[in-house]
Formats: structure tokens, sequence, C-alpha cells
């Protein structure tokens, strides 16, 4: 594309100041949220922002686009004139390998067309019993504790573990739980230290941060390569339709070769990883606000209740996208999108909100800043679900993305709807939501997450 006199060149798009030597890297890396939020009240819907030095070869700046419209375009475009190879996504590929989210072209094309028929909404609706019985797990345990306070996000975390570990691999995780804890928060750091290091250092330079890196990626292939054979064991006995014996009995549309072991293992352990912390924030973000707006928890309780009054069953009630129930949820992401941020790399020079952008840049779109743009989401920091309920939802499409959009939108979207609307039914069915925090301190890296317990009651109804 040449560059013509309506298109501003580059160097205009407005953004924030950063120090002389590191731009705008120690603000991102110490407040992320706050940097973004703060830049686009101040600078509107293109934003730039410099990272590294001010001049040489490592300076380096990049994009935020804020505007439902340029969100669509990144989103829509990707696998065309945008491309995902960023610094993030070559880190996670570093950790976990080719799978289905650190590929692009004719290799993803292919990994998306054997993972896509077994997330359809049709698909995920067999694990509905699977969920209910993992949702009244965790409620019973919680009833049978002496202490009435949990810790909600513990808790999620161990409802996710067991709910995406047995769709993926029929078998039991809990015993693994604590090295599960131990190794995804040290992937995630790595992912992080590893996107946001100036200069690159290649893996087999010994650095500290390389030398975890690498401890960590062998930890987690050790730890998914026993699960899978358990799951094995498990298909052997042939009471297992999981998304790992799936995976088994795929095969390639091109070649039609099975997958190998190895990607069978990548598969499993980037679903695993991208599923089970994703869904786990959702609901503890989501389920916080639910109590700390009482009125609204009333309502979908009663709701409930009038579902179950006229015969309607509890996997009924999950699986409805129309209740209240999935609009609290909905509105939870919004203000709480698990994925708050994600990147696309231009391929080539284009055009993007009225400015050139030349081949090699590298832009944000950030979930967390546009649920909150004032033009699309009036109050935007009010929870309220009937921002979701009937005609309502008058907007423009990619105003909401908590799942992303386009050709690499979330896989695994109706699961984890599934999967939240399944425990709040039976959590509000029978108790009551009560959170004693006010707000959740949080910690950014590669997602959102509490930086400490949440403490709450599910009181008796
Ligand atoms: C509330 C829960 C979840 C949220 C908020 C979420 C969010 C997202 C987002 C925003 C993307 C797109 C990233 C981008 O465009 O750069 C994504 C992609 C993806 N998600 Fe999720 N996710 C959730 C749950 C899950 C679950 C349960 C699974 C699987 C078990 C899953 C598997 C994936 C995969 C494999 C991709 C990559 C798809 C591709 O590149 O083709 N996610 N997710």
């Amino acid at each position: 594309m040449s560059v013509t006199q309506d298109i501003l060149p580059f160097d205009r798009i407005p953004g924030p100041e950063g120090n002389v030597l590191s731009g705008l890297l120690p603000q991102f890396n110490s407040d992320p949220l706050g940097l973004l939020t703060e830049s686009f009240r101040r600078y509107g819907d293109l934003v730039a922002y410099r990272f590294g030095p001010k001049l040489g070869p490592l300076k380096k700046t990049i994009i935020a686009a804020y505007h439902p419209d340029l969100v669509h375009q990144l989103l829509m475009e990707t696998e065309r004139t945008f491309g995902r190879d960023s610094d993030g996504f070559r880190a996670t590929h570093d950790l976990v390998g080719d799978g289905l989210m650190t590929t692009e072209g004719s290799y993803w094309r292919r990994r998306r067309h054997v993972l896509q028929p077994l997330f359809t909404p049709k698909r995920v609706a067999h694990y509905t019993d699977l969920m209910a019985a993992e949702a009244e797990r965790i409620l019973e345990e919680q009833d049978r504790r002496v202490d009435q306070r949990l810790d909600l996000h513990h808790a999620m975390m161990r409802y996710s573990l067991r709910v995406v570990g047995r769709a993926l691999f029929g078998t039991e995780l809990d015993d693994v739980e604590g090295e599960l804890h131990e190794l995804i928060p040290k992937a995630n750091r790595g992912i992080m230290a590893r996107t946001t290091q100036i200069p690159k250092l290649p893996l087999t330079v010994p650095t500290p941060t390389n030398r975890m890196f690498l401890r960590t990626r062998e930890g987690l292939y050790d730890l998914i390569t026993r699960i899978i054979e358990r799951s094995s064991a498990a298909e052997t006995t042939g009471n297992a339709d999981t998304i790992v014996s799936r995976l088994r009995a795929a095969r390639d549309p091109e070649t039609g070769e099975p997958l190998t072991e190895q990607e069978i293992r990548n598969e499993a352990l980037l679903l695993f990883i991208a599923g089970h912390e994703t869904t786990a924030m959702g609901l503890t973000f989501g389920l916080h606000q639910i109590g700390r707006h009482p009125e609204v928890q009333r309502e979908i309780a009663a709701e409930i209740d009038a579902h179950h009054a006229e015969g309607g069953t509890a996997a009924e009630y999950a699986q409805n996208r129309e209740t209240l129930g999935r609009a609290a949820l909905s509105e939870g992401l919004r203000l709480f999108p698990s994925v708050h941020m994600t990147e696309r790399v231009a391929r080539v020079d284009l055009e993007l909100g009225g400015y050139h952008i030349p081949a090699g840049t590298s832009v944000f779109v950030v979930p967390w800043v546009t649920h909150r743009h004032p033009e699309f989401w009036p109050d935007p920091e009010r929870f309220d679900p009937t921002r979701f309920v009937g005609g309502k939802r008058d907007r423009p499409k990619y105003s909401y993305l908590p799942f992303g959009g386009g050709p690499r939108v979330c896989i695994g979207e109706h699961f984890a709807l599934l999967a939240s609307g399944v425990l709040l039914e039976a959590l509000l069915r029978r108790h009551r939501i009560v959170s004693h925090d006010e707000r959740i301190s949080m910690k950014v890296l590669n997602s959102i997450r509490p930086d400490k317990e949440v403490w709450t009651t599910f009181e008796k109804r």
C-alpha cells in the first residue's frame, strides 16, 4: 500500500513520552492496566507506546487500538494482513512448542480444523454432567468445612482444574494439583520475562531466567506426559470419551495421518494452560461481583427457582444463553476479561485509523480498555448485567471481546461459559454468595488474577 496524503505518518500517532533509555517499559511492567487505561483517556482510540531507548536499533514502538472498529479490522484480518508472531507468541511457543495457539498459516489452519469440532456448543454439552458433578463436589467440600470462609480464587481454580482436566484426559488431577499450581505460575512468569526482555537472548544462554524457563518446560512436559499415559490407560478400559481420545482418533485434513504423541501432548498442554486459569479467573471475578451485588444475586436465584418450578433442569438453565445468570457472567468478563490484552503484528504496510502502519509493527488489542469505552459502555465501571439482556445489546460487535474474535477466536468459549453457568446454577440454587472484600487486589501477568485470597462465604439460603 502506498502512503497517500490522507493517511498520516506512523510517528504522528499520539502517545505518552517515556524515559529516554527504557521508554514506557518500567510503567508497563509495574502497572500495565493503569498505563493503557490512562493513555486511552488522554490520547484516544489509537495510541503509540515506545518501549526501549528513544534512538537506536533497540527502539520499539507498539500501537494500541481501542475503538471497536479498529479492533474489528485487527481481528478479522488476522491470518491475512495481521499475524500473531509477537514476542509473547514466540515466548509461548518456546515453552510449549507447535500447537493450535502457537502457530500460524497452514499448520494452524489444519489444527483448527481438527480441534474446532471438539468444542461446538453441541459437543461441549456432553460435559454438562461432569461439570455438574464437580460443582456439587466443590459445594459439598465447602459445606463440610468448619471455617465458613473460603478463598474463592482457590476454590474456582480447583473446580476448573477438575472440569478441564476430566474433559481433556478423563482422569482425576487432584494428586498433581500442587505440582500444577507451582509450574503454571512459573510458566507464566517465564513467558512474561521472555516477552519483555530487551535484547532477546537465545534460550541456550544460561541466564537464571533462561534456566528457570527450561526447567519449567521440562517439568510441564514430564507432567503432561504422565497425565496422558494415565488417560490412555482409562481409554483402554473403554469408558473415556475425552478431548485427548478424540485428538488421537483425528486425522490431519491434508495428510490423512493421525497426530503424533508429541503433537497430542503439545495440544493437550496448550488447551490445559489456555483453558484452566482463564475459566477460573472468569468465575472468581464474576462470582465476586455477584456477591457484591445482592439485588442482582436475588434476581438470579429467583430466576433459577422459577426455572425449576416450571420443571426445567439444571443443565437446561446452564445451557441457556438468555438468562440473567449468563448475563451476569458476561458482565463479569466485561469488567474483568481474563485475557486482558493480546497482540497482533502487521504483515504488510497498511492503514489503521487514518495512520500508516509499517510492516512489522506490533499492535495491542486490549479488551480491558475497550470494555470500558464510554461511547459504548455508559458508566463503564458499574456492574450491570442488564447490559447483556434482550434488546440492550445494540453495540458494535467488537466493543465486547473477552474471547477475542475473527479466525483466531477462543476455541473454548462455549466450554468456559457452560462450566461457569453450571457452577453458578448449583451454587445459587442452595446458597448465597457473600463477598467479604469490596474489590479484588490483582496482579497482571499474561492474564489477570487475584494476588491474595478472595475471602467469600457460601451461606445456606
Ligand atoms: C473464561 C474463559 C476464557 C477466556 C476469557 C478465554 C479467552 C481467550 C482469548 C481472548 C483468546 C484469543 C487470543 C487472541 O486472539 O490473541 C483465546 C484463544 C484460545 N483459547 Fe480461550 N479463553 C477462555 C477459555 C478457554 C478454554 C476453556 C479453552 C480450552 C479448553 C481455551 C482455549 C483457547 C485456545 C486453544 C485458543 C487459541 C485459538 C487459536 O489461536 O486458534 N480457552 N481465548
